[in-house]
């Protein structure tokens, strides 16, 4: 198939390394697709990427916090798209504050882990239709730093800002897995990675220290172009055909966290997640 003919949706494209991929990846003449949560910053995004290559992204108005809105969201994207080649779950925060959305989900959970999930669970008609294609999800090397607790899923009784985040993108990670096993055969692959520590506008929902620290660290962090290069390797390499079920630290395969591979863990992961969105959506 000709490169033209390839459509990749990335979520959380107006900012640092989402909108990096959607460059490249519009740079390299896909049919570039994003999903943002802000109608004017989407708006701006696609003019810039237009301007700077000649290839305007189209885009699905979503935030990706709210469970219920998920389905219809989809639904747009089934529509407008054709075939989806190449997905990239990219969206993501931290918050050191605990705050539920809602809907009752800490909203680092929301965000990183069941946004993630729930959209690619709702897509799966249409990669079904697309195979072989690629879903691919921006996680963490923090994902190291606390093993989700199934006993607290929610947050409900311990709490911090770092804990939540490295949770949810740990549980994304294990939703990756269960997607792997459930569909066989590796023609939906699904792949997770560390895009390394990249100066964005990471953290900036946190307040003016937060702010602050970052606008010091990001001239000693990589650049969102060098934060995508990973990603866009997931999403294009022919040497990563028929792989799936895979956690890279960038470009290298490496093990995520024991915890990951654990069948009874993943299964109960899968279960309160997808327990939830049923309870949010029916
Ligand atoms: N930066 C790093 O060092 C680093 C390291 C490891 C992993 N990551 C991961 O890389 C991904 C991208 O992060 P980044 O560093 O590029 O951060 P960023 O500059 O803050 O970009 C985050 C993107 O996600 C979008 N987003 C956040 N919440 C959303 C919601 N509720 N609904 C829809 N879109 C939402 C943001 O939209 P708005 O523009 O509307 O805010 C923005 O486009 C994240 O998943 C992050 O966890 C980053």
């Amino acid at each position: 198939m000709d490169k033209g003919d390839k459509n990749a949706l990335i979520t959380g494209a107006t900012s640092g390394i989402g909108k990096a991929i959607a460059l490249d990846l519009a740079q390299r003449r896909l049919n570039v697709f994003i999903v943002a949560r802000d109608e004017g910053k989407a708006g701006t995004t696609a003019k810039e990427i237009e301007e700077k290559t000649g290839n305007r992204p189209a885009y699905f108005i979503g935030d990706l916090e709210c469970q219920r809105r998920i389905p219809d969201l989809a639904q747009r994207i089934k529509e407008k798209m054709q075939r989806l080649d190449i997905l990239i779950l990219n969206a993501g925060a931290v918050f050191k504050n605990r705050a539920v959305t809602a809907e009752g989900i800490e909203r680092s959970m929301a965000v990183n882990h069941f946004a993630p999930i729930h959209l690619t669970g709702e897509l799966l008609p249409l990669l079904q239709e697309s195979r072989p294609c690629r879903v691919i999800n921006v996680s963490a090397g923090a994902h190291w730093l606390s093993p989700v607790d199934l006993e607290d899923f929610n947050f409900e009784l311990d709490f911090s800002g770092v804990k939540a985040y490295a949770r949810s993108k740990m549980a994304a990670i294990m939703g990756f897995y269960e997607f792997t096993s459930q569909y066989p055969g590796n023609e939906i692959q699904f792949l997770s990675l560390h895009p390394g520590v990249v100066g964005t506008s990471f953290s900036e929902n946190n307040g003016k220290l937060y702010s602050f620290f970052m606008s010091v660290l990001r001239p000693i962090m990589r650049s969102p172009a060098s934060g995508a290069a990973p990603v866009v390797h997931l999403a294009l390499s022919a040497a990563l055909t028929g792989k799936s079920g895979l956690y890279f630290n960038r470009f290298k395969e490496k093990r995520s966290h024991t915890l990951t591979y654990s069948k009874a863990a993943r299964q109960k992961v899968w279960d309160l997640t997808w327990q939830k969105i049923k309870e949010i959506t029916e």
